[in-house]
């Protein structure tokens, strides 16, 4: 079981030595890697003109632009709502970048209210992603919104 507990602080600990986002969101991914078991890819696409623009990430190359609505990201930006899909074969419109994804969750990142980004995270197992899990990413993803500051670009 991950400790997101200890995950949130060593966000802390990074981002008060550099709070830039680019750093903050590469360190970032580069946790939930380390910290979670059987993931293919982890990472952050970015709202730009009107659709998500990859961000900083850990895995296999990705697809760059996926639109609002679109694929399991468009789908949490549309609804604001985060998406914990236990088989994404079974969703319709999934964008499938790496063909070794089984399961996927996204969760939404705001800033004045709006959503300005959101956490990918992909695995090779199916229904790999529990509500703990959910609860502990969501937790972190707090954290990310008050310890750097998305810009806008
Ligand atoms: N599967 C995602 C696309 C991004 S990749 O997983 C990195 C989707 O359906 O939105």
């Amino acid at each position: 079981m991950t400790d997101y507990t200890i995950m949130c602080e060593q966000l802390k600990a990074l981002a008060s030595d550099e709070p830039d986002f680019i750093p903050v969101l590469s360190n970032a991914s580069a946790l939930i890697m380390e910290n979670l078991k059987d993931l293919n890819w982890a990472g952050f696409y970015l709202m730009n003109k009107g659709s998500l623009l990859l961000g900083p990430f850990q895995g296999k190359v990705a697809c760059i632009r996926i639109p609002v609505g679109k694929g399991v990201c468009g789908t949490a930006v549309e609804k604001n709502m985060t998406q914990r899909i236990a088989d994404v074969h079974a969703f319709p419109g999934h964008i499938a970048c790496d063909s070794a994804s089984n399961s996927e969750i996204v969760i939404p990142i705001h800033k004045n209210g709006e959503v300005i980004a959101v956490l990918d995270i992909d695995s090779p197992l199916t229904d790999r992603f529990t509500e703990k899990d959910q609860e502990g990413l969501e937790k972190f993803v707090q954290v990310l919104e008050t310890v750097t500051d998305f810009k806008t670009y």
